[in-house]
């Protein structure tokens, strides 16, 4: 499909990456469904080498979830591309992710290597990729501060050994959107047979620009975006996955390109995602925030209830945004609970749901009103850690 934008969701790698944030198996487990049932085109879903526990995750969401490609990464050496393989060869549809660095930053001081070094190790990294599959990607960390002509010369030579898909990281979110859709723009014409692979972005946030240096870059022809569910990622975090998509439907007159997320999902998997990171959501973000569709001026409000669309652009419904009535408390039953904790994300067993039920009541006898932070919590400590 010419108009489709790939969705590649890095939730699992880079957004684990965020200061603070460690998953267990099975809590990668359960956001590799989520994300399959949001329908992203892609789950990174780790990097085999890192640890013994890194490899089991990935391992695990290879051999159980379906639908999505399931993505390992690993550095342009054999040993992790070998270990990325083991990781995921039990995937449906299983693809390498390799990198290496193309910035002369990075060269001199972190792989201190020439340039004919790096671009004979992408080469040879690729190659060794693609005798275990068919799809493999290759990235040029840091290529925002590359130099141009080096990085289409790696890039194309990555093209030529047979990756599938070429990634253009913003590493430390140091591009600006017009820059960065320009940078995009002449990398597409430089570069041979670009036309044949996938050209991908993977915008990080340190300026506060990962979504708008995203959309820069798809506009200027860009046909995958890497993405994390509520911008986690390394430092400031990595491009908002909901942030993205709403903008191209939203502004689907402006962009003309679709993604196949689920919009319904968005925000089931983002109260997920935080709960099990413990990366709580700021009220104000875009999106996902609690106060994103909360009225607080009289005039607004007046606005709102003569006719929605006065004050909001996008319907929460659409998003999955509970719009219920129903509020839980102690008069409530054991099937309200079961679909109020489907509407957040948890598809709990019977035993589970008797004993969150049983915690729920004993709860309501000291609340009035038991909130979604309140359910999330509960859910957290007395089911998923008991
Ligand atoms: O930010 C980055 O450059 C990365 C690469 C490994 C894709 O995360
Ligand atoms: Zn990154």
């Amino acid at each position: 499909m010419a108009d489709r934008v790939y969705i590649f969701d890095t939730t699992l790698r880079d957004g684990e990456q965020s200061p603070g944030v460690s998953l267990n198996k099975e809590e990668k487990l359960e956001i590799a469904r989520q994300l399959a049932k949001l329908n992203v085109d892609v789950i990174e879903a780790g990097f085999p080498v890192a640890s013994p526990g890194d490899f089991a995750a990935v391992q695990a969401i290879a051999e159980e979830v379906r639908g999505s490609v399931i993505c390992g990464l690993a550095r342009a050496n054999f040993n992790d591309i070998d270990r990325a393989w083991d990781a995921l060869k039990g995937a449906e549809k299983p693809r390498i992710h390799t990198f290496i660095a193309t910035s002369d930053i990075h060269l001199k001081y972190k792989l201190r290597k020439t340039r004919e070094e790096v671009l004979r190790l992408a080469v040879e990294a690729v190659q060794h990729a693609k005798q275990y599959t068919e799809d493999v990607e290759f990235s040029a960390e840091d290529a925002s501060r590359s130099d141009l002509s080096f990085l289409c010369e790696v890039l194309e030579a990555a093209i030529e050994a047979g990756a599938t898909v070429v990634n253009i990281p913003d590493t430390v979110g140091y591009a600006v959107p017009a820059e960065f859709g320009e940078f995009i723009a002449s990398i597409r014409r430089r570069v041979k047979n670009i036309g044949r692979v996938v050209l991908s972005v993977h915008c990080h946030n340190d300026l506060g620009l990962a979504v708008a240096n995203s959309l820069a870059a798809i506009q200027a022809g860009a046909n995958q975006v890497e993405c994390a569910i509520n911008g986690l990622g390394e430092r400031a975090g990595n491009a908002a996955l909901e942030e993205i998509v709403m903008a191209l439907y939203t502004k689907s007159g402006y962009f003309g390109r679709e993604t196949g997320i689920k919009y319904d999902e968005i925000y089931r998997t983002s109260r997920l995602v935080s709960t099990l990171t413990g990366m709580s959501v700021q009220p104000n973000k875009a999106i996902v925030g609690k106060n994103a569709f909360l009225h607080e001026s009289g005039i607004h409000q007046d606005g709102v209830l003569k006719e929605r669309t006065t004050y909001e652009i996008m319907n929460p419904e659409l998003i999955g945004i509970p719009q219920t009535n129903i509020v839980l408390g102690k008069h409530s039953g054991r099937h309200a609970l079961r679909e109020r904790l489907a509407e957040l994300g948890y598809t709990l067993t019977d035993a589970e749901l008797d004993k969150a039920f049983a915690r729920f009541k004993e709860l309501a006898d000291r609340k009035k009103e038991i909130t979604d932070l309140d359910l999330e919590a509960l859910v957290k400590s007395e089911i998923r850690l008991s």
